[in-house]
């Protein structure tokens, strides 16, 4: 059994996300979705939230484990037995930082590799960032997020 590992800040989860959720799930047995600490950024939901947020969006698919990790990718990885770190690429701006952390990981641990999926072209300008921009202003969201969330970034921004 081949399983991978998909890590990301998901603040929240895009629909770009889970383009690449269903896609590592139809090639992988297993896809593990961590949520992780970026140190860089400063997110609006909490570990938890995003968890359960993610989870309702995969509820129909079954190969797809949802779960949070305060700690190293490669040693999350390497726990749940996967031999595969997916990451979506969206444009040439995303590739030095991935390439840079895709060579990183394999220095902590050789064994698991990193494998990029070419986001589609329908989501190569979408972010947690742009959606949670756009929701500020009270754009038309659905583009942008899962149905199943958006209720939930629209009341954070009550808050
Ligand atoms: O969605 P993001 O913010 O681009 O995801 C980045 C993330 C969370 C995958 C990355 O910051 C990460 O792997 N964090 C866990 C700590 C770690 O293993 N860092 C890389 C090696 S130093």
């Amino acid at each position: 059994m081949k399983a991978a590992v998909y890590p990301g800040s998901f603040d929240p989860v895009t629909l770009g996300h889970m383009n690449i959720i269903e896609r590592a799930a139809s090639i992988f047995d297993k896809v593990y979705v961590c949520v992780m600490v970026n140190s860089e950024k400063n997110p609006m939901f909490s570990r938890q939230e995003r968890v359960e947020m993610i989870q309702r969006c995969c509820a129909g698919l079954p190969n797809v484990v949802v779960e949070t990790s305060g700690g190293l990718l490669v040693d999350y990885a390497a726990s749940r037995g996967a031999v595969a770190i997916v990451k979506g690429l969206r444009a040439v701006s995303d590739f030095d930082w991935e390439f840079q952390m895709a060579l990183a990981n394999k220095k902590l641990n050789p064994a698991i590799e990193t494998m990029f999926l070419a986001s589609s072209e329908k989501y190569t300008y979408l972010s947690s960032t742009v959606a949670k921009e756009m929701a500020k202003y009270g754009a038309d969201l659905s583009d942008f997020l899962p149905n199943e969330i958006i209720p939930d970034v629209l009341n954070k921004q009550k808050k």
